[in-house]
């Protein structure tokens, strides 16, 4: 080292000494409550009302949002991602700050960032926890690469209606596996540590009760009761929390008539008190004004006001705080202790994921073109959308496929790569989608393709049905328009559109074996589809990867083991249909369909038959408290090694209040080679037979229980058991 570069290395020592005696906020030895206190001492009113100002980028007007963070007024932004684009907003916000107060930059991953996995609803179907995790780790890891530190994921409603176009963002109807979802994406998106480079912070959603619409209807009126917001929507805020979810957003719902926005109750008592969340509480997009005009608000200063006096801490795009707060504590109508409050969060986030110790950590143009769509990314996606997919049927074992089969591929989802990836796909590159077209060339060798346009009239495919002429078997690739799902769609039917029928039909009717590959966000009616086909694939809409998933099961390369996640109705006059109801005196089912639903939850075939048999429990008769054991053996009957979703259901048999028909519990999956037997054991703690009693509180209560074990949540063999002193 020469005498110069000493020099230099002893200056830049020097000045960030300097810098972190100055700004004590800076130093990195000190805790982060420290940090952010001692920052907080330096700032005004204004400077910290601005950290709660949260607003999106456009393209478009660029230099407007430019003049405004040199302004000042924006604490983080959403809607800005590569590298390039928020470092020169990182440079701009720091020049023009003298406390150093990055910018910090969040986006909607829902499931992939460029590469995309399937859509959550898919995910949660492969029942496999440590699956997930890594989806939502490589999603992390793709998203910090391109310059973001937040996502607004994963999203934790809990959805009993497929009428719903954002069912497709849930993890399906029940608490349990919901919550064991929620817990592993939030691990997932937020690693080991929250300030590395490869990982972002979970924003966990919409708090609280936003699936109970009306009708199914996005931004409909929402009314449920406390024992639903207890049992069925916070389970999986619990276990987020529990797991470290740095950020929570708010529902565009109410809450006994009050909009979660300006609900204390949800905002403070519950998410704060009862839930123990100490992160940061942003609005949804301009809930603040959203309250204005459904009338629940005079204007934008009320909102503001009751906003922050609520629990709210970051505005998201309506303007309503950095309009209004600084006149609000001036007036004496805001403490400025609130507003302090609300800001230690929304910097402690930025402490936290390290942008306080490096600014332009996350923008290395280097790593995102290494990162972005790498091998690691799209082999997660690809075993992600495996696992995802759920076989419905299989006639006389039509599936898998051989190689000499001549087949043909058909449909308006069979070149698709745009729809393949659902909705929420960030900058999802749908050029680097893998059709089902070309997954089923890479997997066998006699493939013709036939593909038509989604509103081709089923008279006009000829080349479906030219393709299909001389195939043994048709796989026929039929699904819902991306533009029924996701946000602000909401749908009457649950069905295929005519045409699609049509076209199945006509395929059918020409005698080949024909087999149904369904892309789709939602539960949907599936009965002409069965009827008409051979084989049915649920593939959901999955992701990047999806076409090369679907070939490699249907060619057998891989076994099918995803479960249903939502139960399917057999019509949309069936909608709420879910498996753990209350049960009833009585069952009035509707008289003029076959009762029950179509697929119950938990169903799905795979190409090896598994037997459950010597259920057994360690006891049948026990203390409360006492953790209660339950074996069963399961026997691979079939020529394949293949992954089976084993699941515990209880059944609380009496109770102070009505019951449910039974909750799950418990699951595990088990991986077996052709004939092989395992013994899969699961330990029940009180959780499993905690009830919401008449006073609100989760307990056990004395008296019998059912313990259920099984493929799915019809299909169970059972044991009962005592629960006494
Ligand atoms: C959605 C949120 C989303 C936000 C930002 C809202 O309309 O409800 O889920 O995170 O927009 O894009």
């Amino acid at each position: 080292m020469n005498k110069k570069t000493v020099i230099t290395i002893l200056a830049l020592v020097c000045t960030l000494t300097l810098h972190a005696e100055n700004k004590p906020w800076m130093n990195k030895n000190l805790p982060i409550r420290e940090r952010v206190n001692s920052l907080l001492d330096q700032m005004t009113v204004k400077e910290m009302i601005a950290e709660l100002n949260l607003v999106p980028y456009y393209a478009e007007q660029d230099s407007a949002f430019r003049a405004a963070v040199a302004k000042g007024r924006v604490g983080a932004v959403l809607k800005a991602s590569g590298t390039a684009l928020n470092r020169s907003l990182q440079k701009l916000a720091l020049k023009n700050n003298h406390l150093s107060i990055p910018l910090m930059f969040h986006e909607d991953v829902i499931h992939g960032y460029k590469t995309i996995s399937p859509i959550p609803l898919a995910e949660a179907c492969s029942w496999d926890t440590a699956m997930v995790r890594r989806s939502a780790a490589v999603a992390a890891k793709e998203a910090a690469a391109a310059g973001l530190q937040l996502t607004y994921a994963p999203m934790l409603d809990i959805s009993v209606d497929p009428r719903w176009g954002r069912i497709m963002e849930t993890s399906g109807e029940d608490p349990f596996l919901a919550s064991a979802m929620a817990r592993a994406r939030t691990l997932g998106f937020q690693g080991g540590s929250l300030s590395s480079p490869f990982t972002v912070m979970a924003c966990i959603k919409h708090f609280a009760g936003y699936a109970s619409l009306t009708a199914g209807r996005d931004y409909l009126y929402t009314d449920f009761s406390q024992r639903q917001l207890e049992e069925r929507y916070l389970p999986p805020y619990r276990a987020a929390i529990a797991a470290g979810a740095g950020s929570v957003m708010c529902s565009y719902t109410s809450f006994n008539g009050i909009p979660a926005t300006f609900s204390r109750f949800l905002n403070h008592d519950v998410l704060r008190d009862e839930l123990h969340f100490d992160g940061l509480l942003m609005t949804d997009w301009c809930t603040l004004s959203n309250a204005i005009t459904e009338g629940a608000s005079p204007d934008g200063r009320t909102s503001a006001e009751r906003g922050i006096k609520c629990g709210i801490e970051m505005d998201m795009t309506s303007h309503r705080f950095i309009d209004n707060l600084e006149d609000l504590v001036n007036s004496g109508a805001v403490s400025k202790d609130i507003i302090r409050e609300a800001a230690f969060h929304a910097l402690e986030a930025k402490f936290k994921v390290g942008l306080f110790d490096d600014p332009y950590l996350y923008f290395n143009e280097k790593r995102e073109k290494e990162v972005i769509g790498s091998e690691e990314i799209r082999q997660a996606c690809l075993d992600m959308a495996t696992e995802s997919m759920v076989l419905l049927q299989n006639k006389n074992d039509v599936l898998p496929l051989s190689t000499d089969k001549k087949i043909a591929v058909v449909g308006p989802f069979a070149e698709q790569q745009e729809m393949l990836m659902g909705k929420w796909t960030a900058k999802g590159d749908a050029s680097k989608v893998i059709t089902v077209a070309a997954g089923m060339r890479e997997a066998a060798a006699h493939v013709s393709v036939g593909a038509s346009d989604y509103r081709t009239p089923a008279d006009s495919c000829t080349a479906c049905y030219d393709a299909a002429q001389s195939a043994d078997v048709v796989i026929v690739c039929l699904g819902e328009h991306t533009g029924y799902i996701g946000e602000a769609t909401s749908t009457a039917r649950i069905s295929l559109p005519n045409n699609q029928l049509k076209l199945l039909d006509k395929l059918y009717q020409s005698g080949k074996k024909i087999v149904v590959v369904l892309f789709n966000g939602r539960p949907l009616q599936t009965d002409f589809i069965l009827a008409h086909c051979d084989a049915l694939l649920e593939a959901w809409y999955p992701g990047t990867m999806g076409g090369r998933a679907v070939a490699n099961l249907l060619m057998g390369k891989a076994v099918p083991s995803g479960k249903l996640c939502q139960t399917f109705p057999r019509e949309s006059g069936q909608i709420p249909i879910f498996y753990n109801m209350y049960r009833t005196f009585g069952n009035i089912r509707h008289l003029d369909i076959a009762d029950g639903p179509q697929f119950p939850f938990g169903f799905g075939l795979s190409y090896n038959k598994y037997g459950y048999s010597n259920m057994s429990v360690s006891t049948n008769s026990a203390a409360i408290g006492t953790p209660i054991t339950v074996s069963v053996d399961i026997t691979n009957k079939g020529s394949r090694e293949g992954r089976e979703v084993v699941q515990l259901y209880v059944k609380d048999i009496i109770a102070t209040v009505v019951p449910k028909l039974k909750e799950l519990k418990a699951f595990r999956s088990v991986t077996l080679s052709p004939g092989e037997t395992k013994t899969v054991s699961f330990t029940l703690d009180d959780d499993a037979f905690k009830i919401l009693n008449d006073e609100m509180k989760w307990t056990v209560e004395k008296g019998d229980f059912e313990i259920q074990v099984g493929c799915d949540s019809e299909h169970v063999l059972t044991k009962k058991i005592h629960l006494g002193d």
